[in-house]
């Protein structure tokens, strides 16, 4: 895979940018096999264009959006603890988004007198970017970002300069199906070094209400989010999604324990994606699945790493059992 690297002239901000090719093909070749199926389907990674990734830092400010305060919450009670237990100097974080709560475990490691070197990894360039520049200003430390697609892309992580976590943050792990979840498990094992911990942050299983509350915003947010991924198929494939005429549906699907996010399509119509040469028919109240987003038990989490030659060391949570950091290690 060809790949791009830049290095800013105060040296601390490295930049690797996956092969600018393959992004376009790849959400052709999604979009193209999501939605000539059966029961239509995208992956998830599409959401976070530059609008999507502005309206999920909005999502994290909503208040049913409880994950991300709570999840920074445990990171405030226990980021000095994780820093000593793992003694770690890089912090590797997937789907690192603009690192806004990261900054709790970094301030730690940097204050615990170990902390050399930051690597956020996301598909969204703009978010790689702004966070490099400031985390590295802030700390006076290397940063190496990395813009990819972290089932697709790891190889660019750089190798360990001592103890590492490498962190997934803000459920991002439950947006990947179980099957594909377990393969990516294994494959960040191979990022841990000898001494390295993974640090995963994972929703709850809980009340359904309060679940689903989350996922449906009195403000619009995240039906704004969810159908922003058809304005950005228009954008990018010349589609012709009517987006006003899609609603926003979240629930919970207690069998798999995941929340189901769709957009239901109002009306019959037709779709034309010129760039793919495709008409794809929607019946009215038809659903496009566009993210699922599972929710743990700590044996659920578990089993996940067990299957992938991982094992749980320790999950830590808030009060009233929420959320939780899972820290784990090679078995
Ligand atoms: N960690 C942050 C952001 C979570 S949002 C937080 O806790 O708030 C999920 C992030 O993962 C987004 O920034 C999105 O761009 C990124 N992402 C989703 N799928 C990805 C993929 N396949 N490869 C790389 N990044 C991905
Ligand atoms: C990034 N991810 C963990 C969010 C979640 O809660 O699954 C994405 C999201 N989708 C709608 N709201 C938030």
């Amino acid at each position: 895979m060809s790949t791009q690297s830049t290095t800013t002239p105060d040296e601390l901000v490295t930049l690797t940018i996956a092969d600018a090719d393959p992004a376009p093909r790849t959400l052709a070749h999604d979009v193209h096999d999501g939605l000539t199926q059966p029961f239509k389907q995208l992956p998830p990674k599409h959401l976070y264009d530059d609008h999507g990734s502005d309206l999920f830092a909005q999502i994290c400010e909503l208040p049913e959006y409880y994950p991300t305060r709570t999840e920074r919450s445990i990171l405030v009670a226990r980021s000095a603890e994780l820093a000593e237990r793992t003694g770690a100097v890089d912090l590797v974080e997937l789907g690192a988004g603009f690192a806004t709560k990261t900054r709790v475990l970094l301030d730690a490691m940097q204050a615990g007198g170990t902390l050399r070197r930051f690597v956020p990894f996301d598909v969204s360039a703009p978010t790689v970017r702004q966070c490099s520049g400031e985390i590295s200003a802030a700390y006076g430390i290397p940063v190496h970002g990395i813009v990819g697609d972290f089932e697709r892309d790891l190889d660019l992580v750089p190798e360990p300069i001592g103890p590492r976590i490498v962190a997934i943050l803000g459920g991002t792990l439950g947006n990947l199906p179980p099957g594909s979840r377990r393969h990516f498990l294994g494959r960040l094992r191979g990022l841990l070094g000898e001494e390295g911990r993974m640090l995963i942050g994972i929703d709850l299983v809980k009340d359904p209400a309060v679940i689903e509350a989350a996922y449906n915003d009195g403000a619009g947010v995240t039906s704004a989010f969810n159908r922003n991924v058809l304005t950005m198929l228009n954008r990018e494939l010349g589609a012709d999604f009517p987006v006003d005429e899609y609603e926003h549906v979240a629930f919970f699907d207690r069998r798999h324990e995941w929340i189901d996010i769709r957009l239901r399509a109002v009306r019959d119509h037709v779709v034309r994606i010129p760039a793919l040469g495709l008409e794809v028919p929607f019946a009215a109240r038809e659903e496009l699945r566009t993210e699922i987003s599972s929710k743990f038990t700590r044996e659920r989490i578990a089993g996940d790493l067990a299957a992938s030659g991982l094992e749980l060391e320790d999950l830590l949570t808030d009060d009233d059992g929420l959320f939780g950091l899972a820290l784990a290690r090679v078995a």
